[in-house]
């Protein structure tokens, strides 16, 4: 534009040596910190910290860019929360064939004076994978089945829907909600052998030819005879059942499927249990008062078997210290009973749902009821696979760092850790999710002091807090008490035994179960649960033999369970 060389007087030699700074010097524009990122990315590397336990933090390398991941932040796989350092075998990151097929990671983080921390970390192989076709043939023996040429397999290592496959627990189906179901969200399962009692083939109706009906209402399971199907036990998944599905690819070929919806209009008679629930997306919107930015919509979308009976949608908060969860109600709707019938969406438009939670859940206002296999029947609990963060209105202006404040369960902790890994035993003494560390924010929020907690016995049940606090801790997955036998006369009065009561803490909901003998073989035992969500005595379900069964789901952890007789007979209760 300005020939140099041929300038010869002063304004020309200025534009000269202005035209030379734009070309050689290079414009820069202000960066500032904090400053926010968001990216899903190619996993490079993982590393854990060797110091700080099991909650320990550690980095992640992603598309050649590294994170600090902190100090207590749990990651989010597809169907399990886990600490970072269970993502390791010995140092060693344990992502089946990591560097040969696309491991991913979704990270929210902030840029805090310089380092890049993660807040929030989803991680799966080949995140956006989604496949679909009909199933070509199924192994009862191996549990494997084939859509064309490839192999798949279930990847439960608890045996819930299938064979147990152990091989790859962090990539698990979700075992407690129905992650293998029709498109409805009934639990659906693969035979173990031809006459599996969990599994019977006789539970998927056929047409007048042996054809596998692919749409159909059960009857209330009151009015059912022997051998009709029934909605109390999981339905087979059959040869030509058309699938769409997304796993782990492992060693050998194989698919480690850990969600699978069958193309099945299954539905359960109006107003009657068990009824199924399941979740197709739930999404959390992160709000503050800031007019340069748009917030989002906190909203969701499930699918019913029962269109008659509303679900209320519930977000669940837990407390910093002790871990109980409280259920904070959202929202309450009536499923679709017109095309497509059974799905249910809710949303909460401009509505604040604030605080946003791990996890949310959608439950039958009619309540739930124990399902197959240890399956809770009418309820879906579903950690927020995503939280939509403000967006900036204004382009050009600075990025809004992620609020990461906002989210109790990442500013103040969010109590006893349990393992993700099916696996894992419980821990052995209480390890508490406290605040991540170092914050990936610019200010910390201040931080929650909690009592210290004093493990009762290695493998405790229940474990006290020490001073004056009233709360106690729920420091594992699944706790077993052995009661004290009393001694039973034989020819004396009733006497009844607990014979085990456990509780399981399934992601914040507890399913407390009781067996229980009478001597009496003419009674009826009832269980009543003491605690924050008291239940009034309940029939029990008679084994035969005078061996009684129940298990109930509440929100918090019982303190105590009796057990009562339609008998003379003294009440014996059990503390947990
Ligand atoms: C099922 O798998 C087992 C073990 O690999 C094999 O021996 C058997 O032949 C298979 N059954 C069928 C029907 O293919
Ligand atoms: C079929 O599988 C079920 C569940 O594993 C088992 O209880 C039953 O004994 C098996 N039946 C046969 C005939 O193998
Ligand atoms: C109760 O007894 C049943 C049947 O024997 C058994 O399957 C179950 O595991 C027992 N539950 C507990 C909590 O021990």
């Amino acid at each position: 534009m300005f020939p140099c060389t041929w300038a010869f007087n002063y304004r020309a030699f200025l534009a000269c040596f202005i035209f030379a700074v734009t070309v050689f010097g290079q414009p820069a524009a202000l960066t500032y910190d904090p400053s926010p990122f968001n990216f899903i990315g190619t996993i490079d590397d993982l590393t854990l910290d060797t110091a700080g336990g099991v909650l320990a933090g550690g980095t992640i390398t992603v598309n050649g860019i590294t994170v600090t991941v902190p100090k207590n932040l749990l990651v989010t796989l597809p169907s399990v929360s886990v600490a970072w350092s269970e993502l390791f075998d010995g140092g060693v990151p344990s992502l089946p064939l990591l560097g040969s097929v696309s491991w991913e990671a979704t990270i929210f983080g902030n840029v805090v004076r310089g380092e890049r921390i993660a807040g929030l970390i989803y991680i799966a192989q080949e995140t956006t994978q989604l496949l679909q076709g009909f199933i070509t043939s199924i192994n009862m023996t191996t549990g494997h089945f084939h859509v064309s040429d490839l192999d798949c397999v279930l990847n439960d290592p608890l045996g819930r829907f299938g064979p147990a496959y152990t091989a790859h627990p962090l990539w698990t189906v979700d075992p407690d909600n129905p992650s293998v179901r029709s498109s409805t969200g009934f639990p659906l399962c693969i035979p173990r052998n031809s006459t599996d009692p969990e599994c019977p083939l006789t539970n998927r109706p056929t047409d007048g030819n042996g054809n596998a009906l692919t749409t159909f209402t059960f009857n209330d399971p009151a009015s059912i005879s022997a051998g009709d199907p029934d909605p109390r036990i999981m339905v087979p998944l059959v040869v030509g059942d058309y699938i769409t599905f997304s796993g782990t690819k492992v060693a050998g070929g194989l698919l480690a499927v850990y969600s699978l919806e069958a193309n099945l209009g299954i539905y359960t008679a109006p107003g009657t249990k068990p009824a199924y629930i399941t979740v197709e997306a739930a999404q959390y919107a992160i709000v503050v008062p800031d007019p340069t930015v748009e917030v989002g919509e906190t909203r969701a979308t499930a699918l019913a078997t029962d269109p008659s009976t509303l679900i209320q949608w519930f977000a669940i908060d837990v407390n910093p210290c002790t871990g109980k969860s409280t259920e904070r109600n959202l929202l309450l709707v009536k499923p679709r009973t017109a095309a497509p019938r059974g799905k249910t969406v809710f949303r909460l438009s401009k509505t604040d749902a604030s605080p946003a939670t791990r996890q949310v859940g959608f439950r039958y206002s009619t309540g739930t009821q124990p399902g197959p296999r240890g399956i809770i029947a009418g309820q879906f609990i579903q950690p927020v696979f995503d939280y939509v963060f403000p967006e900036l209105v204004s382009f050009g202006s600075p990025e809004v760092p992620n609020q990461f404040d906002l989210m109790p369960y990442l500013a103040s902790g969010s109590g006893p850790f349990v393992p993700g890994n099916l696996l894992s035993p419980p821990m052995a003494s209480p390890t508490i999710v406290r605040q991540l560390s170092p914050w990936p924010g610019n200010l910390k929020p201040g931080a929650v002091a909690c009592p210290t907690i004093t493990p009762t016995s290695s493998s405790a049940s229940s474990a006290s807090a020490t001073g004056s606090t009233t709360e106690s801790a729920e420091p594992s997955a699944s706790a077993t008490v052995s009661s004290p036998a009393p001694s039973a006369s034989a020819g004396g009065p009733q006497v009844i035994q607990i014979l085990a009561a456990t509780t399981q803490n399934v992601r914040g909901t507890i399913t407390t179960s009781v067996n229980a003998t009478t001597s009496s073989l003419t009674a009826q035992l009832f269980l009543a649960i003491a605690g924050g969500d008291a239940v009034s005595p309940q029939p029990m379900s008679n084994l035969g033999g005078g061996l009684f069964t129940m298990s109930i789901t509440t929100k918090t952890k019982p303190t105590s369970v009796t057990v009562t007789s339609s008998e003379d007979a003294t009440p014996v209760t059990q503390t947990l």
